[in-house]
């Protein structure tokens, strides 16, 4: 038996939650929204600030945001490229929707785009954005490749739908005065930040406890210190989730620092089933939610 127990909120199949963000992110945390509504729904008083020190595709701010779930959501990002992104998507998203509308991605334009180096956040987003759409699992980290014939053989095409990444755009803009964005270290922005009254805290961190690799492979900014990561979550008020891989040394962090943790149950890539594990202080009630888990969702597929 596992020391952690399924939870009773099953992960969701990602077509069946609207999709927030125009970024495809590896790692990214769609099937993990009924959880998020479970624990910030109907708080009393409504949750004023949600943190998420770990940006990348910020799906679960976003959602949390455009939901009401809270008044407003600060995120943290340090890779530049993405960084860039959240910069030109809140702050020049009309402009950053033209760039979108013009452009045709032939694998020479892509190409050509992935060998400038732009200089101002807007270029520089949108680079990010084509990048992320074309490459092989949406992964920006130094020797990601092309992908080559496009998932279902559509070509470089197959994920760029300029009126789709549009539509997620202006939302985005219209709720940009609800999110602040910072291109810094999370871990700071957290130590800084998390004692703020009616706080939340989303962490989503790179996996790379225990040696696993996947977190260094995805992203170009992977170096976590996991125990500092608990240390800091127990001694902040707030209240956090906080998710990771199945790691024996994550598993004795949350042994030693007495965090509550589920596995959320769903299929990889490779159709096998696996947990990630979603920690917190205290259990999340499903009150209210979806039915007991009953079939691994699946979350291999990147929108
Ligand atoms: C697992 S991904 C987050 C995915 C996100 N939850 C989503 O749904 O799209 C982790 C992100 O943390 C970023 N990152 C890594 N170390 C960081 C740090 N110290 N501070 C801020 N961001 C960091 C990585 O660049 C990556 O974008």
């Amino acid at each position: 038996m596992d020391e952690f127990p399924v939870s009773p909120i099953p992960a969701a199949n990602v077509a069946s939650v609207p999709q927030r963000s125009p970024l495809r992110y590896p790692g990214g945390k769609t099937w993990l929204i009924p959880h998020i509504r479970a624990w910030l729904h109907g708080r009393d008083p409504k949750p004023r600030l949600l943190i998420e020190p770990f940006a990348g595709g910020a799906v679960v701010s976003l959602t949390a945001v455009m939901e009401n779930l809270v008044d407003r959501c600060l995120l943290a990002e340090l890779d530049p490229d993405v960084a860039a992104f959240w910069h030109a998507a809140l702050r020049r998203g009309p402009e950053l929707c033209e760039l979108v509308a013009s452009f045709e991605p032939t694998r020479q334009a892509v190409e050509a785009l992935a060998h400038t180096q732009p200089a101002n956040p807007l270029e520089r987003g949108f680079r990010a954005l084509v990048l992320n759409r074309t490459r092989r699992g949406g992964i920006l980290a130094p020797g990601a490749s092309l992908s080559r014939a496009g998932e279902s053989g559509k070509g470089l095409a197959s994920r760029w739908y300029p009126q789709t990444l549009i539509a997620r755009l202006q939302q985005i803009s219209a709720h940009a005065h609800r999110v602040d964005f910072r291109e810094t270290d999370g871990m700071h922005l957290l130590e800084r930040t998390a004692a703020t009254p009616g706080a939340f805290v989303f962490a989503d961190p790179p996996y790379t406890a225990g040696g696993k690799r996947a977190g260094q492979r995805l992203y170009a900014h992977h170096q976590i210190d996991h125990p500092r990561l608990f240390h800091l979550l127990t001694h902040t008020p707030a209240d956090f989730l906080l998710t990771y891989d199945h790691a024996p040394e994550i598993a004795a962090l949350i042994r030693r620092h007495r965090f509550h943790a589920v596995r959320v149950m769903m299929k990889n890539t490779h159709h096998a089933t696996i947990g990630e594990l979603v920690i917190s202080r205290a259990p999340v009630s499903s009150t209210g939610t979806a039915a007991p888990a009953r079939k691994a969702a699946s979350a291999a597929v990147l929108v």
